[in-house]
């Protein structure tokens, strides 16, 4: 287990893959039906569609006079609303200055990290960065996973996103669950789950030390402008990655923004039928 960080190199992002895990269509814009937000959201990035809830809007807004302050009480009130979302305990819960820096302090704790190819490209971006040893898990032709299960117990953080990004699909859950046993750490990133209708991996922390669950405020809340993130695990392990993070590195605003869109659940209602209607319209299934 490395120690807690040197000062990590700048390495450039590769070309090809970005944000979105998908190819990079430059100048790509999603043309809104219904109701737009202003301007244009990125497709290949997963921007909302419909822009953020009003209801976070406002609390940001109404909270804009309290910006003098650092977020004293305030972090910790809204880590115990998001815990309360979850259904687990506020010391299960980090908030993190979006995925990278979920992903960072993760890498903090191992040697390696594998990753699926292809695949979300920031997690290896930062371990990239760390000089950790890189694994790939490739995905077959039909988007599942080649590697066996077994083959993790070398050691390292197994990142995965489910629904995978961006094929979209779920992993065989078997194979998913026997990641998890197996890992020495498993991370598994439920940014796109809000948009499917399977259950969350969170039941499965009690039984399981070495399991993070990773929620992104960015896509399915319309907050991608805020760069949150939650990671919810064990509370030993959660206490020890909350001891290596930055001073206040969630800003106030970005932690209104996510309390008001958690007092506005039907905001997430309404994309869910967006999205329906747009799979519909272009002749695809209902959305997972
Ligand atoms: C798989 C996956 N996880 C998490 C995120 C959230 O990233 P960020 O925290 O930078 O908004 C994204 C965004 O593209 C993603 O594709």
């Amino acid at each position: 287990m490395p120690g807690a960080a040197s000062q990590p190199e700048t390495v450039p992002r590769e070309g090809g893959l970005d944000r979105g895990g998908g190819v990079d269509a430059d100048g790509a814009r999603l043309e809104v039906l219904g109701q737009p937000a202003a301007g244009t959201s990125r497709l290949d990035w997963n921007e909302h569609p419909l822009g953020p809830s009003s209801q976070a809007v406002a609390r940001v807004v109404a909270h804009a006079a309290d910006l003098h302050r650092y977020p004293r009480g305030l972090l910790e009130a809204v880590t115990a609303k998001v815990a309360c979302h979850h259904g687990v305990d506020a010391g299960s819960v980090l908030l993190t200055n979006g995925v990278d820096e979920a992903t960072d302090l993760v890498l903090t704790l191992v040697d390696a990290a594998w990753f699926v190819c292809p695949g979300f490209d920031g997690y290896e971006q930062r371990a990239r960065v760390w000089g950790r040893t890189l694994r790939r898990i490739p995905l077959d032709r039909a988007w599942e996973p080649t590697t066996e299960p077994g083959e993790l117990a070398q050691g390292g953080a197994v990142f995965l996103a489910q629904p995978h990004n961006p094929t979209g699909n779920l992993f065989r859950r078997r194979w998913v669950r026997d990641v998890i046993d197996t890992a020495e750490l498993a991370f598994l990133d439920e940014a796109y789950l809000d948009f499917t209708d399977v259950p969350s991996h969170l039941g499965l922390l009690a039984q399981h030390p070495r399991l993070l669950v990773f929620k992104s405020p960015s896509k399915a809340y319309g907050l991608a402008g805020t760069r949150l993130g939650v990671l919810i695990g064990s509370s030993a392990l959660i206490g020890v990655l909350r001891a290596r993070q930055r001073f206040y590195s969630v800003s106030s605003i970005a932690l209104h923004a996510l309390a008001g869109a958690l007092d506005d659940l039907n905001h997430l209602a309404r994309l869910r039928r967006y999205v329906q209607q747009m799979r519909r319209r272009a002749g695809r299934q209902p959305a997972v």
